[in-house]
């Protein structure tokens, strides 16, 4: 990216859920949405206590315009379900919120992980989601979502099955009481087919954590 905007002058100043949404499908605050069909809003309540970040919509979820719809998403939604968290109370949304593509040939559409520019242009969508927000905790799904909180020296492998503080650095209006990171779900879709098994396992583990640290700050 060669000028350094960002997506400030198209966030709305004083946003409900209903304007960033409208607001967000103008955005030209980095170059990739003019290779992308629409831009993916985040999808659940304004009200949940789980946060899920994940990077950047993928093929399906550009095409389709709601974040994990994709394989990808096939795993997360069974990997919380089957890790015992409440689907109904969850906001999930990416770091990102345009497709970032390669041709592959033909129609095929190869993901590219957006760079760190993409994702400094991008964040004050999720600031103007944080701002409305009030999760009581946040997962982070792989090393994207982990870079754009804790900076680029963040590594998903090692800082990932941990409850950690919202970072300092990234102050919002009601931070999360404790962020997880884990595996993003495609990690366990590329693995190769003998580690498949073991990966998905370690997926529900540290969302089984959520849940229950979730559980653990039931008022009820
Ligand atoms: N991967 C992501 O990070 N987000 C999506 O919405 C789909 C795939
Ligand atoms: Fe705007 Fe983000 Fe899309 Fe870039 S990726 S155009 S900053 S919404």
């Amino acid at each position: 990216m060669t000028d350094r905007t960002d997506a400030r002058p198209w966030v709305p100043a004083d946003p409900t859920p209903d304007s960033l949404r409208e607001a967000l499908q103008g955005c030209r605050g980095c170059e990739l949405h003019a290779d992308a069909t629409q831009a993916v809003p985040g999808r659940g309540t304004f009200d949940a206590r789980l946060l899920l970040l994940g990077e950047q919509p993928g093929d399906q979820e550009d095409r389709q315009g709601a974040p994990f719809v994709g394989p990808a998403g096939r795993v997360l939604v069974d990997a919380l379900d089957e890790a015992g968290v409440d689907r109904s109370d969850v906001y999930v949304t990416n770091t990102v919120k345009h497709f970032r593509w390669r041709s592959g040939g033909g129609k095929r559409r190869i993901h590219q992980s957006p760079g760190r520019a993409h994702v400094e242009a991008c964040r004050p969508w999720l600031d103007a989601e944080l701002s409305l927000l009030r999760p009581v905790g946040a997962v982070l799904l792989g090393g994207t979502a982990g870079k754009a909180l804790y900076g680029s020296t963040f590594r998903v492998g090692e800082a990932r099955s941990v409850l950690r503080d919202w970072p300092e650095k990234y102050p919002v209006a009601h931070p999360p009481a404790w962020v997880l990171a884990t595996l993003h779900p495609s990690a366990v879709l590329r693995a190769d087919p003998a580690d498949r098994q073991d990966l998905y396992a370690g997926l529900v583990a540290d969302l089984r954590l959520a849940a229950t640290t979730l559980k653990d700050a039931d008022p009820s």
